[in-house]
C-alpha cells in the first residue's frame, strides 16, 4: 500500500505554551497554515494573540512546544534567520521611519532579502544597479499592489493618512516576498469601507500563494475574509474551526463574541 505524503504545512505550531512569571500568556496552542490560506486568530484582549506572533517571529524565545516553518524547527533562531525563512509581519501599532519615504520604506523591506554584497554596494557595479531598479520596479508593483500606486514615491512615510500607513506597512512585508504574513489588527482604526477594503486585499495577497495569519477584533474583517479561525480565550485554544462554526460555537459565544455573533 502507497502513502499519499501530506504536504509540509508552511508553519506548524504544536503544544505552544508561554508564561510570563505568573501568567500564562499561551497554554498548549496548537494549529497549522497552509498556502493561500487565511487562519484568523480572536479572541478577547491579553488572550495571547500579539504572543503568538511574537514567538513565530523570534521575539520571545522562552516557550514551551514546538514552531516549524515549512519544515524547519524556529527554536533558537534569530529574528533576521526567520525573516530569511520567509516570514514578515507588522505590529499592532503603525511602526515606520519618520525619516523614510514611501519608496524607500518598500525597499528597506526588501533590502533584508536582496544578495547584495559590501562590494557590489560600496563600488556602485553594474550589478549594484540592475539589482536596484528591479528592486524600484518591485516596491512600485507593491505599492500599487496595496492600493497606494498613486501617492508620490518621494513623500514621507508618515505623512500618509493613517489608512495609507497600514497598508504602506503591508507593503514593507509583501517587498521581501514572504512566504507567511502575520497581520497584527490591520483593521485597527479604520473605518468600514476601509476595513472591507483592506478585507479583499488580505484576500488578493492569499491569492498569490502567502499563507496569512490574521489577527483582528473587526469580526466583519475575519469572518469575511478568513479560510479557518483560532479562538483563544486566556491563553488556551478554545475552538477551531471555519467562520460558520466558530458562529455557532457556544463557547465562543460565551467568551467572546457576544452581541457581536451578528456581525
Ligand atoms: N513581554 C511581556 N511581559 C509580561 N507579560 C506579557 C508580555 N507580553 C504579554 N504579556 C501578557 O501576556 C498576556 C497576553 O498578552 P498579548 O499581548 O499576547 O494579548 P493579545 O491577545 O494580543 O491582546 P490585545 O487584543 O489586547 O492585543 C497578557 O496578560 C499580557 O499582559
Ligand atoms: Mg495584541
Amino acid at each position: 500500500m502507497t502513502t499519499a505524503l501530506a504536504p509540509e504545512p508552511l508553519l506548524a505550531v504544536s503544544d505552544l505554551s508561554v508564561s510570563f512569571g505568573g501568567v500564562q500568556a499561551l497554554a498548549e496552542v496548537s494549529f497549522s497554515l497552509q498556502r493561500d490560506e487565511i487562519l484568523g486568530i480572536i479572541g478577547p484582549n491579553g488572550a495571547g494573540k500579539t504572543t503568538l506572533f511574537n514567538v513565530v517571529s523570534g521575539l520571545v524565545k522562552d516557550y514551551r512546544g514546538s514552531v516549524a516553518m515549512g519544515g524547519v524547527d524556529l527554536r533558537g533562531k534569530s529574528p533576521q534567520r526567520i525573516v530569511g525563512l520567509g516570514l514578515r509581519r507588522t505590529f499592532q501599532n503603525v511602526r515606520l521611519f519618520k525619516s523614510l519615504s514611501v519608496i524607500d520604506t518598500v525597499l528597506a523591506g526588501q533590502h533584508l532579502t536582496i544578495r547584495e554584497s559590501v562590494f557590489d554596494s560600496a563600488f556602485r557595479t553594474p550589478r549594484y544597479h540592475r539589482q536596484e531598479s528591479i528592486a524600484v520596479q518591485r516596491a512600485q508593483q507593491v505599492l500599487a499592489f496595496v492600493g497606494l500606486g498613486h501617492v508620490a514615491p518621494g513623500d514621507m512615510a508618515t505623512s500618509l493618512p493613517y489608512g495609507g500607513q497600514r497598508r504602506l506597512e503591508i507593503a514593507r512585508a509583501l517587498a521581501g516576498y514572504p512566504k507567511v504574513l502575520m497581520l497584527d489588527e490591520p483593521a485597527a482604526g479604520m473605518n468600514a469601507t476601509e476595513s472591507r477594503s483592506l478585507g479583499t486585499m488580505i484576500r488578493r495577497i492569499a491569492a498569490t500563494g502567502i499563507g496569512v495569519l490574521l489577527v483582528e477584533h473587526d469580526m466583519r474583517v475575519i469572518m469575511s475574509v478568513c479560510d479557518r479561525i483560532v479562538v483563544l480565550n486566556f491563553g488556551r485554544m478554545i475552538a477551531q474551526g471555519t467562520p460558520e462554526e466558530i458562529r455557532s460555537d457556544p463557547a465562543v459565544v460565551r467568551a467572546y463574541l457576544g452581541d457581536e455573533v451578528g456581525a
